[in-house]
């Protein structure tokens, strides 16, 4: 049968069928060396969010002053997952799921509780090790994440990532970081790269205005990631020996029909959306994309602006950024349709500079989550325009998940993980890309930030009327588990 490779299945019409299933068969076959793990994120599972010596977070200040702006579950109960405790608990999950690594982020908070260096919270410090050294004990390796939308609520009040200083705050929470944890740890996401809540989405920091927000959110934080890479680079890989990398938002965009308008409208919002992260650090030439800075060159025109909205690199800071990657981490979920959409009677806006009409196919199912619509061949796509589009280098795939209400027969969970695996698969055997692992999102049912506990994305039932915190296997766990000992992409229990 050749479920999932019919590309492959048509390329070899030639041979015989015996020899098509045996051959089928290799390519839902992952390739050797290649490391299945599962992610969280520290706000979204630790819990007791000041415990421990922790400071605020932009979500404890926004969730105190602004309930409204989230949904009615996530308030009340703040532990969470409760991992900040039950730390022990999930690295037995974790090895009861057979995967080779754990990407979790950590708690810049809970490390320097007042966002600058000057007070480091030996307790935030117990913590981890004691977590990264159970990772290890059990033959897990810990991949971190630096950052993951849990500002100090003291940085946000110095403007959060619009705050160029930033680069050299996140500079010394990298070094303490290395210092402390460096040793065991070997792979190092910057952060998860997106900026939410700059510019446009209901995210906090909510800074809607001004317009410009979103262009000093990017430029801020690809240089911040490339002064903690050249920091490694210059103190800590000859001894640590580990590798460093930055995980950008892989969502696929791509023309609602086939006019030509509509073709470049899909191009120029991949360059905004993605290439702008992505461009930077991962092309030969770095800098922002060519397409975006003209347009918003041209708006900056339209709108009588006297300097760019989008800040510009100097020639020092293009060749900084350029190269500072080991790795591209990328979170695969869903696909747009997009239409050219004339905005210039609109106020300034990023959304405006863009110039485009966003959809998703009636066609394609849907989640719990409005905007995760399943189209598994996005994710090939998305794979195969970025080695096109910048080059060869390893990438891993950090998240990738479905999200329902929670069900512990959740078939449709595996369905998902089991089409975007073999579109990934593809990518690998057609399309010749590097990718090298893959990820889970996510290991249980966890706070789905503004959306609260209503989204869940778990392997792993949370009870959160549970004291305890009960966690309960899902049918997604045992056929995750399968997948990662047979190393095949194996069938959707019926
Ligand atoms: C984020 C996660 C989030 C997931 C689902 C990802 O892009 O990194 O924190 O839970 O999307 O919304």
């Amino acid at each position: 049968m050749c479920r999932g490779l019919l590309i492959f299945c048509l390329a070899n019409w030639a041979i015989s069928g015996a020899e098509i299933e045996i051959k089928a068969q290799e390519k839902s076959t992952f390739p050797d060396g290649f490391l299945f793990g599962v992610a969280t994120s520290a706000y979204q599972i630790e819990g007791s969010q000041n415990a421990k010596g922790a400071g605020e977070t932009v979500w404890d200040r926004y969730r105190e002053t602004d309930p409204q702006l989230f949904h009615n579950s996530s308030l009340g109960d703040r532990s969470f997952c409760d991992s900040v405790n039950k730390w022990r608990d999930d690295v037995n999950l974790l090895s009861d799921l057979g995967v080779s690594f754990y990407r979790f982020s950590i708690a810049w908070s809970r490390i320097l509780p007042d966002g600058l260096a000057n007070n480091v919270n030996q307790e935030g410090v117990k913590y981890y090790n004691s977590l990264i050294d159970e990772l290890i004990a059990k033959g897990i390796r810990p991949v971190v994440t630096m950052y993951h939308y849990d500002l100090p609520m003291v940085l946000q009040n110095l403007g959060g990532w619009t705050n160029p200083y930033m680069v050299y705050y996140f500079e010394d929470y990298a070094r303490i970081l290395f210092t402390h944890f460096g040793d065991r740890v070997k792979h190092w996401i910057t952060m998860n790269a997106a900026c939410p809540g700059y510019g446009d989405e209901d995210f906090p920091p909510f800074m809607k205005d001004p317009p410009v927000a979103k262009y000093f959110c990017v430029h801020v934080t690809l240089l911040a990631h490339a002064k903690a890479y050249h920091l490694y680079d210059n103190e800590f890989r000859l001894k640590q020996k580990g590798t460093v990398g930055i995980t950008v938002d892989g969502r696929w965009y791509e023309p609602r029909g086939f006019q030509k308008v509509n073709r470049e409208a899909a191009e120029r919002t991949r360059d905004f959306q993605v290439g702008m992260f992505l461009h930077p650090i991962f092309h030969p030439d770095g800098n922002y994309p060519a397409r975006v800075m003209e347009r918003i060159e041209k708006t900056n025109k339209q709108e009588g602006y006297m300097r760019s909205k989008l800040p510009q690199f100097s020639s020092e800071e293009v060749a900084y950024v350029q190269g500072t990657y080991d790795f591209l981490g990328l979170n695969l979920y869903t696909t747009y349709l997009v239409e050219d959409f004339n905005r210039s009677t609109e106020k300034p806006s990023y959304d405006k500079d863009l110039g485009v009409k966003i959809s998703q196919d009636e066609k394609w199912s849907g989640s719990a989550s409005h905007w995760l619509k399943v189209y598994p061949e996005g994710a090939r796509k998305m794979l195969k325009w970025i080695k096109d589009t910048y080059d060869d280098f390893p990438i891993i795939i950090s998240e990738n998940g479905f999200s329902d209400r929670g069900e512990l027969a959740d078939v449709d969970r595996i369905k998902y993980l089991q089409g975007y695996l073999s579109a990934i698969l593809e990518a690998v055997y057609e399309d010749s890309v590097d990718v090298e692992a893959y990820t889970v999102w996510s290991l249980f049912d966890n706070f789905e930030w503004v959306a609260g506990f209503s989204e869940k994305f778990g392997l792993y039932h949370v009870n959160f009327t549970d004291p305890s915190r009960k966690r309960t296997p899902k049918l997604s766990a045992d056929w995750y588990k399968r997948v990662i000992k047979e190393r095949r992409i194996v069938e959707v229990p019926v």
